[in-house]
């Protein structure tokens, strides 16, 4: 936890260059039908690495109460703008494996090419850091790249490594293929969405 974030810069020079291929524009279509499916009416959400924050307000519309966190300044500057004063107080700046957030222990994780982004010896910190601040029976929930890893990011999943580093805490509950349509080029035939129960 101690350990500076020292990719930082890179991700602060995609943001402020404006070379950023991950970037949906918009909600993706999973989560849209997970949010039709599953109303908040309340329930907390954390959304690690958010980006510039497409996700925010759709949480936020489906009555969770969402807390997004990104490291770099200028993707913060852009999900905060993106949601407006009502929600901007709800994107920190900050490290992941770092932040206190608060003693109250998340309902929901939203997973969006935050493991994907991070090279793989850092997987299964992400795993146990959310298994740490998700209540027990909550949810860790989002698209999962499986990929190569060679030239990341994104770094891709091996079909099998999902379950290694979740399957300490977690419960597979969902896992389906992503329709190719759905996905930027980039991930196409090649994310799946999961569905994890916090043991
Ligand atoms: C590929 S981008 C994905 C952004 C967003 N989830 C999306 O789907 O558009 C990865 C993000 O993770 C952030 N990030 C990487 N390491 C982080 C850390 N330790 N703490 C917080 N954010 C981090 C980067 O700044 C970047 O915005």
């Amino acid at each position: 936890m101690d350990e500076p974030p020292t990719d930082r810069a890179f991700w602060d020079s995609r943001y402020l260059s404006g070379r950023t291929p991950w970037d949906q524009g918009g909600v993706p279509a999973a989560l849209a039908r997970y949010l039709a499916a599953h109303p908040g009416r309340g329930a907390r959400v954390l959304i690690p690495g958010c980006g510039a924050g497409r996700e925010i307000a759709a949480f936020a519309a489906g009555g969770y109460a969402v807390t997004a966190i990104d490291f770099s300044p200028p993707a913060v500057a852009q999900a905060r703008v993106r949601v407006g004063p009502a929600l901007a107080g709800h994107v920190l700046e900050g490290d992941f494996f770092a932040c206190s957030f608060d003693s109250t222990p998340f309902d929901l994780v939203y997973e969006r090419t935050f493991l994907c982004a991070l090279p793989s010896d850092r997987w299964p910190r992400i795993a146990e850091r959310t298994a740490a601040l998700l209540k027990p029976g909550g949810t860790l929930a989002g698209l999962y790249f499986f990929g190569d890893k060679d030239d990341g990011p994104p770094f891709g999943l091996a079909p099998d490594e999902a379950a290694r580093l979740f399957d300490p805490d977690f419960d597979l509950v969902v896992d389906e293929p992503v329709p190719p349509a759905e996905s930027l080029p980039l991930f196409a035939a090649r994310e799946r969405w999961q569905e994890r129960r916090r043991r």
